[in-house]
């Protein structure tokens, strides 16, 4: 088992966490949550997404987010585009990062999006061609590649099938989504194997949220896989609007705190990333969910 010596972080709680809020976050909030991950190091982050207001309506700010952001070099900034709409708004921001989402379960690709996984696909084809012909990095995201909230145990050989498709549309990564997060490491193993068949490991990213607290257990099995790049949300904010009952990815700050103590480099300075979930949680009016962010914030505030 040889672990990576540095983790790209994704950080997602602009985008995952912010658009499952009760209530509508002001925007100048989110830009000043963007703005203080990037000052903590972060260099990769789901800023927004452009999807249907109708269906999301805390994300209906997209453009004026990406607008008032002062974004800096050397960052990805990147947004959700389930269609065409959502790529020309998307590039008419000036996104340089867009990112398409399918599913490894037919029903919770109906929930989430409207329409079949096959359509899914055909549907993000010229997406990924367009993004790609705007000199666009575009990711790709499997959701539910252990379980689904409607239909229960998702195949490992679903996942891999659907990771390869997006691999093979022009996608430069693809996350696996524990959407509800009801994996664990033995099942999390099998998965990454499965897709590690059709996929190479180093293409593939690690997106677990934390609904029975084994996202950092699930992160270890990943890391000893061979992936290096993980998805986590800072104060442990979201979950997804479409998957009843799902709570928010793993906390930024637990990973961050694991990964430090295990010697592999992030490149986030950790004291700047509790203080910032302590940011984000005041103005949401309830305290971080992370462990991490509880226990050191006396010493970091
Ligand atoms: P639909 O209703 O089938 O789409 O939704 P439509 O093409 O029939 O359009 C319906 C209306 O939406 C029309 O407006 C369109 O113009 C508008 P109307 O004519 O009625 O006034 N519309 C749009 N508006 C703005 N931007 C767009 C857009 N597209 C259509 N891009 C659609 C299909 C995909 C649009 C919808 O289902 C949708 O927006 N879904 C997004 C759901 C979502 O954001 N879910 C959360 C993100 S995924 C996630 O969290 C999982 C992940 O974290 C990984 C994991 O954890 O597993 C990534
Ligand atoms: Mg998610």
């Amino acid at each position: 088992m040889v672990l990576p010596m540095k983790v790209r972080i994704w950080e997602a709680g602009p985008r995952d966490g912010l658009q499952n809020e009760p209530g509508v976050v002001p925007t100048e909030t989110k830009v000043a949550l963007i703005e203080r991950l990037v000052d903590c190091g972060i260099r990769y982050i789901e800023a927004t997404s452009f999807v249907s207001p109708k269906w999301v309506p805390q994300m209906a700010d997209n453009a004026e987010v990406m607008a008032r952001l002062v974004r800096k070099p050397g960052v990805a900034y990147q947004a959700l585009t389930p269609n065409l709409k959502g790529f020309e708004a998307a590039a008419a921001a000036g996104v340089s990062d867009i990112a398409v989402f399918a599913a490894a379960s037919e029903s919770f690709s109906r929930r989430n999006i409207n329409c079949s996984i096959a359509e899914s696909l055909e549907r993000f084809r010229p997406v990924v061609e367009a993004g790609l012909a705007h000199g666009m990095r575009v990711r790709g995201f499997v959701s539910c590649v252990v379980g689904c909230p409607f239909e229960g145990e998702v195949a490992p050989a679903k996942v891999a099938e659907v990771a390869a498709a997006l691999m093979a549309m022009g996608c430069y990564e693809v996350g696996l989504g524990d959407t509800i997060g009801v994996g664990t490491p033995t099942k999390i193993k099998a998965m990454i194997a499965a897709c590690a068949e059709r996929v190479p490991i180093a293409k593939l990213g690690a997106h677990f949220h934390n609904t029975y607290g084994q996202a950092l257990a699930n992160l270890l099995a990943a890391l000893e896989m061979g992936i290096d790049a993980i998805d986590s949300s800072v104060a442990g904010l979201g979950g997804c609007p479409y998957a009843p009952g799902a709570t928010g990815n793993v906390a930024t700050e637990d990973v961050v705190y694991m990964l430090d103590g295990m010697g592999i480099e992030t490149g986030i300075d950790l004291a700047a990333l509790v203080r910032t979930a302590w940011f984000i949680s005041d103005a949401l009016g309830r305290p971080p969910v992370s462990s991490v962010a509880r226990a050191l914030r006396s010493k970091c505030l």
